[in-house]
């Protein structure tokens, strides 16, 4: 019988005597030859075997076209679970017991001699292991053939006989609003709703997972969560990876069916929704798509106004030349394609809790690092109760979900700089999800086969939210096509295009990037600090990109700020425009003006489009002072570049 359980715990190293394991069932598993099938759902299972959370009453039918056998089928998973399994040590009694009840029948999809065969086999294996007729389906195949599955699993009498039968769906669920509502109509022509359970894998993730737990069972936050106190909120996918070999299938995708449509958009209504009346998996889902329902779908002026999107050209070397290939470069990619591999944009919610609350959602591939955030920014203090001090900046409150590669929630505030003056610093507070919680690393998909079989939907996009998704998807898309796109518009390795910071900064905020003490410790200029150190000035640091062409410094002026050159190139130009000195990634300048309140000595302008951190003088003087030993290298290094002799109080006032 279908539990109403909820999945929402970490699972520990230890096996889970307080959890039930899952309901008996045969898995049917389409496509079983392909990439997920060893990389995610064998590992999957065998976490849970591992962690007595898969019932003994179990068994795996594999089909594919591939020839193989059972045999074969079990040799090659025997191989592949020693590559992508996800624990500290391998446990070979569980897996051998686990392979034994591995199957396969080969035959193609449309073939219904093949779903004969099947039905023979499945009935057997229920038979054998106790089943109890349950029959869970994992469609691991091109979306194409999910609706001909659908129809030929129900004409050849698969929904008969005692059981559940349920059916697990990949995605992408559809490639734009109308292909969704046909594939909705073709699964649900023989199926009921309750039986499809349409997978987004980033609902496996426990940080995400958290969002709902943390929002619902901490009663600080909730009376917050509105447009009284909430100034922005900010969700960021960076991917450092290319498209590597999935050319073919990306350039009929793009970022924002291949990550917004689906795991962001599921992230935001998570973040954003009503409070469900339960957590009963239809409650929360009728909140959810409710939320996505909310979102405005954009006219043509708005999505020229609201959203940015870029492809990523080749990085090249010192002399011009591509060090590594662009998009367009990439294997079946053609040469003029107009498909995104990034996106920005500014959302609107129309709703009573978030009207007028910008909600920003930024993706890419290839950028500089790989992370996953959500920055919930709240309104600031009032500055005027600071008149007459010291104090001519309160930063806002930020609360930023680490999704992955960190994993765990900061809080951002204010904090008073100890001493006799008044003066305030940004501090936070951190929970890591390794300091917290023994938990081994699961792939994600344990609780969605486990929750599936408890006949637990939470976990799963209903058909309403997926229609909702691509309604707000659909008017960028046909803008796009509509409409010429200048690509490539980033470099390979970059923070993205210019005009996705363009996007916040016209809004007078600014993308929230979230830096590591590692990378950091890259920089000559930091490479020596200590944790605490590197940790106020991985606060006080704010991003900029600036154009080719750009004058970053004029001479003369006074100095305010210093930068870190992430990417691109600078000159430091005298005043017949001769090139003194030319900098990059890596580079610091500016900090002249900033350490001996000077007026500016040269110019120093953009050669390629930057990334650059700005450090704000009044900034950088609180962390020297902080850190007298600091300021001493800081000291020598200036007087290793430009002669100077520093007197070391300049350096630590802030005005
Ligand atoms: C997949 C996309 O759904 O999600 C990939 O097709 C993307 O292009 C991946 O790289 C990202 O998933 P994760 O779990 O690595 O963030």
């Amino acid at each position: 019988m279908a539990s109403d359980t909820q999945i929402l715990g970490s699972y520990s190293a230890e096996p889970q005597k307080e959890f039930p394991t899952s309901e008996p069932c045969v898995m049917l598993i389409f496509g079983a030859s392909g990439d997920l099938t060893k990389r995610l759902l064998v590992p999957a299972l065998y976490n849970l075997a591992c962690d007595g959370l898969l019932s003994p009453n179990f068994a795996i039918i594999g089909t594919a076209f591939d020839s193989l056998t059972t045999e074969s089928f079990r040799a090659r998973m025997n191989e592949d679970i020693l590559k992508f399994h996800t624990r500290p040590k391998f446990d070979q009694q569980v897996w051998d017991n686990l392979v034994s009840r591995f199957h396969y029948v080969q035959g193609g999809f449309a073939d219904m001699n093949v779903y004969e065969t099947l039905k023979t086999e499945v009935a057997t294996l229920n038979t054998k292991y106790d089943c109890k007729g349950n029959v869970l389906f994992y469609f691991a195949t091109a979306p194409k053939f999910f609706g001909m599955i659908c129809d030929n699993l129900h004409a050849s009498g698969f929904k008969a006989g005692e059981g559940w039968k349920r059916i697990i769906v990949e995605k992408p669920f559809g490639t734009d609003l109308q292909s969704a509502l046909k594939l909705n109509s073709e699964v649900l022509a023989n199926w009921n709703e309750n039986q499809i359970y349409r997978v987004d894998h980033y609902l496996g993730k426990e940080t995400v997972q958290n969002l709902l737990a943390f929002r619902f069972s901490n009663g600080m936050y909730e009376p917050l969560w509105n447009k009284n106190y909430i100034d922005n909120i900010q969700f960021n996918v960076s991917e450092e990876v290319d498209v590597g070999d999935r050319g073919g299938y990306y350039d009929s995708s793009g970022v924002l069916r291949d990550m917004m449509q689906n795991h962001m958009f599921q992230m935001l209504a998570y973040l954003c929704m009503e409070v469900p009346g339960s957590f009963e998996s239809d409650a929360i889902r009728n909140e959810k798509a409710k939320l996505l329902q909310a979102v405005r779908a954009y006219s043509k002026e708005e999505v020229a106004k609201y959203v940015v999107r870029g492809q990523y050209g080749p990085k090249l070397d010192d002399k011009g030349e591509v060090a590594k290939k662009g998009y367009r470069q990439e294997k079946d990619v053609p040469a003029d394609s107009k498909t995104e591999t990034y996106a920005a944009a500014r959302f609107h919610i129309d709703n009573w809790r978030w009207e007028g609350v910008p909600i920003y959602l930024r993706s890419g591939k290839s950028l500089w690092k790989r992370g996953t955030e959500i920055v919930v920014q709240f309104k600031k203090a009032p500055q005027v109760i600071f008149r007459g001090t010291k104090i001519d900046r309160v930063g806002a409150n930020r609360l930023i979900f680490h999704i992955q590669p960190i994993q765990g929630i900061e809080m951002q505030f204010n904090a008073k700089i100890p001493g006799p003056l008044l003066t305030l610093q940004p501090v936070h507070m951190r929970f890591g999800y390794g300091e917290a919680f023994k938990a081994s690393r699961y792939t994600g998909y344990e609780v969605m086969i486990y929750s599936c079989s408890l006949g637990d939907a939470t976990l799963f996009s209903r058909g309403d939210l997926v229609e909702a998704a691509w309604k707000v998807a659909q008017p960028l898309m046909d803008y796009w096509k509509e409409t010429p796109a200048d690509f490539p518009n980033y470099e390979r390795g970059s923070w993205g295009p210019k005009a996705a910071s363009d996007l916040i900064v016209r809004d007078g905020r600014r993308w929230f990037e979230v830096v590591t003490e590692d990378f950091l410790k890259k920089i000559a200029l930091f490479k020596d600090g200590d944790p605490l150190f590197l940790s106020q000035v991985l606060m006080a640091l704010r991003p900029k990109l600036i154009q080719a062409g750009d004058l970053v410094i004029k001479k003369g002026e006074m100095g305010r700020e210093m930068y870190v050159l992430v990417r691109g190139e600078v000159e430091v130009l005298d005043d017949a425009g001769h090139v003194l000195k030319s900098l990059k990634d890596g580079d610091f300048f500016g900090e002249i003006g900033v350490l001996m309140s000077t007026p500016r000595t040269a110019n120093v302008k953009a050669k390629t489009g930057c990334d650059l951190f700005v450090l704000d003088k009044a900034d950088f003087s609180r962390i020297l002072r902080d850190h007298p030993q600091f300021a001493a290298g800081v000291i020598a290094i200036a007087k290793e570049r430009y002669n100077l002799t520093i007197n070391a109080d300049s350096l630590t006032t802030p005005h």
